[in-house]
């Protein structure tokens, strides 16, 4: 079974997305026979980024943490999107079967819509471009948050009018699995961790900054003396999702007798936080000073996944009267 899936390049990716996608998606990898693609969705990005140097280093951000976390690219199939641009050509056909009213519909768009001399074209076709992602590799799954849901969907349907026009044998037809069990993590603030609310910690930072964020999480404020609920407590709830079960007793059981201040709960956490990831963050500076390195790495999904693009797009130019006739 092909699974495919793309991963936003907005920056290094923080403790929310390590937890709910990272390392949940090589666990995935690892435990199934199942033949993994997993792409940098870098073209997509362009909708919104304009600044060279930003596109290319979060790219390389983004690779790099989930290469740090333990991503092999011998198992699964790493690649940066704008590596293959076969997707950018099939884009194009899939573009010219899909209904405008379908696009107009998206909710990616329609969110952003509401000034639409503020919006690009390109945001405007983004799900024909996710749709190419997708098609483009014969893949039956596509593991995507709910939000996603909705240009899976606008995918099935374009696969369809393809397939009734070209032959039911052109693409295969994707389904989305819905992750919906994931976790949350709270950020700073309490409220989901989200590069958009800016309160977000980010363990791949060098050790000053990374302490900057724990040391800035919001508590209540209760004295040192004073006992505290750690169930309602951010720096808790943070521990808790990391530290062995023992640990989080002993914390739990400091918060409620009192003379343990936040302070010392938030030192507790970024230790943890130095310890859990010591090896993550000293690989991810490691590629990080080896950018020859990383794209070396990303170079060999590259491979892989242009050879599949190639034959996919030789079938459906014979079809659609480019090329030799299938
Ligand atoms: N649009 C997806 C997101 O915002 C990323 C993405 C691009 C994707 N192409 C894809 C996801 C293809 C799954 C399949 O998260």
């Amino acid at each position: 079974m092909r699974i495919l899936t793309g991963i936003q390049s907005t920056g290094i990716p923080h403790l929310g997305n390590l937890l709910g996608a990272i390392l949940p998606a090589i666990e995935l990898g690892r435990a199934s026979g199942n033949d993994a693609f997993l792409f940098i969705a870098d073209l997509h990005s362009f909708t919104t980024v304009r600044d060279p140097r930003t596109l290319r280093e979060n790219t390389h951000a983004v690779a790099a943490a989930w290469l740090a976390c333990g991503l092999d690219v011998d198992q699964v199939t790493f690649y940066r999107q704008s590596d293959v641009p076969q997707v950018a050509e099939l884009a194009w056909y899939l573009g010219c079967l899909t209904p405008y009213p379908m696009l107009a519909n998206a909710h990616s768009f329609k969110d952003k819509s509401a000034d639409v001399s503020q919006v690009n074209a390109g945001l405007f076709y983004y799900p024909v471009l996710m749709a190419a992602d997708i098609l483009l590799y014969d893949t039956d799954r596509v593991p995507v948050g709910k939000d996603q849901k909705q240009h899976v969907e606008i995918t099935r349907d374009i696969a369809s009018a393809f397939n009734r026009a070209y032959g039911e044998d052109t693409f295969v037809m994707p389904e989305a699995r819905i992750d919906d069990r994931l976790m949350t993590i709270p950020g700073t603030d309490g409220r989901k961790m989200s590069k958009s609310y800016g309160n977000t910690i980010n363990i791949f930072l060098p050790e000053k900054e990374l302490k900057k964020q724990v040391m800035g999480i919001v508590t209540d404020s209760k004295s040192l003396e004073e006992p505290k609920e750690p169930e309602g407590d951010t720096v808790f709830q943070l521990y808790k999702v990391l530290a062995h079960p023992t640990d989080i007793t002993a914390m739990e059981d400091n918060y409620r007798a009192g003379g343990y201040g936040y302070g010392h709960a938030k030192k507790e956490l970024l230790e943890l936080l130095l310890t859990r990831f010591s090896e993550e963050r000293r690989r991810f500076q490691e590629l990080m000073d080896d950018r020859g390195e990383l794209d070396r790495q990303l170079a060999v999904g590259a491979g892989k996944a242009r050879t599949v693009a190639t034959l996919t797009l030789e079938r459906v130019r014979g079809r659609t009267g480019y090329g030799t006739e299938r």
